[in-house]
């Protein structure tokens, strides 16, 4: 019993240690959040409209499956932070969303709900800190992400579902979230901006 009220004040005195974020590291993370996902976004979007062109979905599917991570990846070791995307519905099962992600999904569900306008959202103190963006699903993206036989081909499913059997990723409509962007900062942000 001793012990564990010792054990409790020492957790209560930990966590009260963790100090929030000061306005100016909260605007700084944001900054830097929005600028890795906008280009991590960027590049995706790009090599996906090239590979679209060059050889249809077939390749573009290709791409993406060997590829997508890897840009991710490459971003993240330049900005020294975790780059995913995330969802709720998901077709690589790397990108699941956890149950804490999924709070910050639900977070973006019910601003939609409410004609919210969808604004990042950072969640964290001054031992971890962590960025999420909305991704939301335009018409562009339903040739792989659309509903199957009406906006979406069969065969680009069965494609689709040949490669990731366990896809949950279709049926959805233009302006539906797609997901999340992640960033987990490794570093602190002084660390980080020079
Ligand atoms: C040519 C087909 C294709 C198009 C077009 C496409 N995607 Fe995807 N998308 C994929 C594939 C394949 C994956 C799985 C990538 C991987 O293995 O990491 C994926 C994964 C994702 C993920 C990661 C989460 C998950 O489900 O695994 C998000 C988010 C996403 N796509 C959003 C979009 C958005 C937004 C658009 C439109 C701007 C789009 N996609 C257009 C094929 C496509």
């Amino acid at each position: 019993m001793k012990n564990g009220i010792i054990f409790l004040s020492f957790l209560i005195l930990l966590t009260s240690c963790q100090k929030k974020l000061s306005k100016q590291e909260t605007i700084a993370y944001q900054e830097l959040g929005a600028e890795i996902t906008k280009s991590a976004g960027k590049e995706l979007t790009t090599q996906l409209t090239q590979k679209l062109s060059e050889g249809g979905i077939e390749h573009a599917l290709t791409f993406c499956n060997e590829n997508a991570i890897d840009i991710t990846d490459r971003i993240a070791d330049i900005y020294h932070a975790d780059v995913q995307r995330i969802s709720h519905k998901n077709r690589n099962s790397v990108n699941m969303a956890s149950s804490e992600d999924l709070d910050i999904i639900n977070r973006f569900f019910n601003d939609m709900q409410n004609n919210k306008e969808l604004k990042p959202i950072l969640d964290g103190n001054d031992s971890f800190v962590k960025y999420y963006a909305p991704i939301l699903t335009q018409e562009k993206c339903l040739t792989c992400h659309g509903v199957v036989g009406i906006t979406m081909n069969k065969e680009t499913d069965s494609i689709i579902k040949n490669i990731y059997p366990t896809d949950l990723a279709t049926g959805f409509q233009a302006g539906d979230l797609r997901g999340v962007w992640k960033v987990t900062f490794k570093e602190k942000i002084h660390e980080n901006i020079n």
